[in-house]
């Protein structure tokens, strides 16, 4: 089998494709998987730089990315009687996704929706994951209320818009070009502001939006938008935080060792006083702290199938690159350009 490596944190070049020993025998309770695509994420980005805390915590090196694939079933084991070789089935790993082959226990395996390809399929669990999480879970978004959601036509973004749409509320969308604009209307956005970074025009346009301020702002840009972000809450509101990307260079592929010190500095600190009085809640997570969280995984995927065979929620846009031009998957991602996902083609 082959899989992608990083052997040692760095820019695109780390990023290796190496041929490796088959996986053992699936225990019980597991899946073998023939990979035919893995999901690329802006997470995969910041761990391959080595400042994703939980890859090193959770892995360490050599560093196998990846948290979501699509593929064909190539064996089961013997308490799996639900899955046959030949399935087509997608779903998410705790890391290791990065592989031609993959073994994983079987909740963590579901089948392909008919209406989804194998590559639209691999680009659509961890998005939806942090959406739902994000949106849903911490940010108990109701019927009728506002919710604004930065960067909009991203992977996790568009997946927010859309879970948003689909529970009825009303949906400001940040993007940053105007290329995006019309991708993040089609995912859900009701009004969508074009914010260029530095630009501070969204705000007011967001606040002509939701004159009431909103019920919930999804931000994973870090320093940059976060203050605003608190500010346009409502009262009761929540701000779900869930990304720093701003604190990279767009385009930059080596760590802005500057950029990232000045970000951080930046970034709010929310004061637990004000926060009481101003009745704003600030929430942060972090997914893959979460995959063993069964009940949630079950319940969250089995919603997502279902919205998915209802037509309320559809596959994102996805961009294929082979995997043996990783390299180039990442350096798409981080322009900051893309509408939708990258997914690697094994
Ligand atoms: N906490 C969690 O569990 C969790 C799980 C998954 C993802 N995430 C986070 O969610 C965010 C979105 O992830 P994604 O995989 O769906 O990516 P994505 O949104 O498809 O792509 C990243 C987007 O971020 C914006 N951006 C702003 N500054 C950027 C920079 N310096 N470099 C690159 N992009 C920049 C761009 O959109 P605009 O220009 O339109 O703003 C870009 O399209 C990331 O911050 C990621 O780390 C968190």
């Amino acid at each position: 089998m082959k899989r992608i490596v990083i052997k040692k944190p760095g820019s695109w070049k780390a990023l290796e494709l190496e041929t490796c020993a088959d996986p053992p025998e699936p225990k019980a309770s597991e899946v073998v998987i023939d990979t035919a695509y893995s999901g690329v994420n802006f997470a995969d980005v910041v761990a391959r730089q080595g400042l994703y805390e939980s890859a090193n915590k959770q892995i360490g090196y050599p560093m196998c990315l990846g948290f979501e694939w699509s593929g064909r079933v190539a064996a089961v084991g013997a308490d799996v009687r639900d899955l046959a070789v030949n399935d087509e089935v997608f779903g998410v790993s705790k890391f290791g996704g990065y592989a031609s082959r993959l073994v994983l226990d079987r909740r963590f395996v579901f089948k392909r929706p008919a209406s989804f390809s194998l590559a639209e399929a691999a680009a659509f669990p961890v998005a939806f994951l942090t959406a739902f999480y994000g949106l849903v879970e911490l940010g108990a978004a109701k019927k009728g209320q506002a919710v604004l959601v930065h960067s909009a036509a991203g992977g996790v973004g568009g997946a927010i818009a859309q879970l948003a749409r689909a529970r009825g509320c009303r949906v400001f969308g940040v993007v940053g070009s105007e290329h995006k604009k019309d991708a993040a209307l089609r995912f859900g956005c009701d009004a969508v502001s074009v914010k260029p970074e530095g630009s501070r025009t969204w705000i007011d346009e967001a606040r002509a939006f939701a004159p009431e301020g909103y019920a919930v702002v999804l931000d994973a840009n870090g320093a940059e938008t976060l203050r605003a972000s608190y500010n346009l809450l409502a009262t009761p509101g929540r701000l779900v935080i869930y990304g720093f990307h701003t604190m990279f260079r767009r385009g930059g592929g080596r760590t802005d060792w500057l950029r990232l010190a000045w970000q951080w500095l930046r970034t709010p600190r929310f004061d637990p006083l004000a926060m009481t009085n101003d009745n704003k809640a600030v929430f942060g997570f972090n997914l893959s702290y979460l995959f063993d969280e069964a009940e949630l995984l079950e319940r969250a995927m089995g919603g997502f199938l279902d919205g998915v065979a209802q037509g309320q929620l559809v596959a994102p846009p996805v961009v294929e690159v082979p995997a043996a031009s990783v390299g180039e998957a990442h350096q798409k991602l981080e322009s900051g350009r893309t509408v939708g996902k990258v997914v690697l083609r094994w």
